[in-house]
């Protein structure tokens, strides 16, 4: 069977495989079939992803949220439709009337107190405009981060994360990028307690570590600290914005507003990359001093701010609120009730709204249930930080048929998944590194 896309051919999955090994990343590519995930996405629609065997997956992995909204949202595919009658990308060196409307929504919709709108094409640029404010603003070079953070792999957040990614390219800097442990309050003020960091910066639940919960009080404690020894708290909101704990921004939960606040994935709707950094009065200095201080063509690109613009005003209507709850609700019991059937084996659910993590009783856990999941109809990712955890998180919008299917399917991966890990894994087969 050819597949004919019109633009391409392939003669067959395996000759897609053999030519993605060619000419794009032998790594990735070997890596997935290793790991008995051998999918590649073809057709896409709602909370379904087809593999090109035709197999149909619900996807619980979202592209780390970029599919909030389901693929190929209808609502969003409309506007980017109709407005690709009149705009396309934009010039970013002038005022626009597509970023203009955009950083408006952003702001009016934000944590009190930010107030300008800075914009990049994906997070990792949105990190690095993000600590470039910081340093403008505080005149400090130092960022902290966590430990097992994940903030991207551009020039600066590569810096922020794990000296897996950082040393492979020579870009690990521990004096300018010091890393704290997570949920330490004592450890995090001995990083700031020398006054010469420019800002700590926190994913408001770390998504590739396996979400794990901020303790009670943890956030507001580093912020307390922040201001303390005058450094600017920036909130990675890329995974856990837009309505995933069920409210349109997470750390709003927390009672505090960031100086600082980055977004990324599910704000382009799935359809149109755009990242966007908010950021406070206090902190936008450079804004003023030089505008063209940051530059990025496709930064804020009209067509992605459309796209924006339609997820951020789906995101915050009350239906898709109550959503998110009855989702999480509902999604949160089922995986009670597979716990208490598998206690040994399935060990604890970190939940906050639809962001949820499932903690397994191997070092590798997460990577023996996605594989069964995959072959049970679902794609969810184990965390590349911790593999014991698997990150499963639904959509917003996720029909209750749906979700009751996931719960099913999901039932018995983790129950197959179990029985292989005490059986020692597949014969022959390798545990992905
Ligand atoms: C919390 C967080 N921040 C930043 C990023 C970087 O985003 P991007 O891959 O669009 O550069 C990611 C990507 O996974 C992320 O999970």
């Amino acid at each position: 069977m050819t597949f004919d896309y019109g633009a391409f051919s392939f003669e067959s999955k395996e000759d897609l495989l053999e030519r993605s090994r060619e000419f794009w990343n032998p790594g990735k590519t070997d890596f997935w079939v290793e790991s008995g995930v051998p999918l590649v996405i073809d057709r896409r629609e709602e909370y379904f992803i087809y593999d090109m065997s035709g197999k149909r997956l619900i996807d619980v992995h979202l592209n780390g949220g970029t599919y909030n909204l389901g693929h190929r949202n209808a609502e969003v595919v409309t506007a980017v439709t109709q407005a690709m009658a009149h705009f396309d990308i934009g010039n970013h060196h002038f005022p626009s009337l597509a970023r203009t409307a955009l950083a408006e929504a952003l702001v009016r919709t934000a944590p009190p107190g930010l107030t300008k709108v800075v914009y990049g094409s994906g997070g990792g640029e949105a990190i690095d405009i993000a600590i470039k404010t910081a340093r403008h603003s505080t005149q400090k070079r130092k960022i902290v981060s966590i430990v097992k953070a994940y903030h991207g792999h551009t020039g600066l957040a590569v810096g922020t994360g794990d000296d897996r990614f950082s040393k492979l390219f020579l870009a690990d800097r521990p004096e300018e990028f010091p890393h704290v442990p997570f949920n330490d309050l004592a450890a995090m003020e001995e990083a700031l307690h020398g006054r010469d960091v420019a800002a700590v910066i926190m994913e408001t639940i770390p998504a590739t570590y396996g979400f794990p919960l901020p303790d009670a009080g943890y956030l507001e404690g580093v912020k307390a600290l922040c201001e303390r020894y005058d450094a600017l708290y920036i909130a990675d909101e890329v995974q856990t914005g837009l309505m995933r704990t069920g409210e349109l921004w997470a750390i709003s939960k927390h009672g505090f507003s960031p100086d600082i606040m980055v977004t990324g994935k599910g704000i382009s709707g799935g359809m149109y990359p755009i990242s966007a950094v908010l950021v406070a009065e206090h902190a936008a200095g450079w804004l003023t001093e030089d505008g063209f201080g940051h530059i990025s063509t496709f930064g804020g690109a009209e067509l992605g701010c459309i796209a924006a613009l339609k997820a951020l005003e789906i995101c915050n209507r009350p239906e898709t609120r109550s959503m998110v709850h009855y989702i999480s609700d509902l999604v949160g019991r089922g995986l009670r009730e597979i716990q208490a059937d598998h206690p040994d084996w399935f060990v604890g659910i970190r939940q906050d709204g639809v962001v949820m993590g499932l903690e397994f009783a191997h070092p590798q856990g997460a990577k023996f249930v996605m594989r069964h999941l995959f072959e049970n109809g679902v794609w969810a990712i184990f965390s590349t930080l911790d593999p014991r955890v698997l990150q499963f998180k639904p959509g917003i919008l996720l029909r209750p048929e749906l979700c009751e299917e996931l719960l099913d399917r999901t039932e018995v991966a983790i129950r197959k998944a179990r029985a292989e890990a005490r059986q020692g894994g597949r014969a022959g087969e390798r545990v992905p590194a």
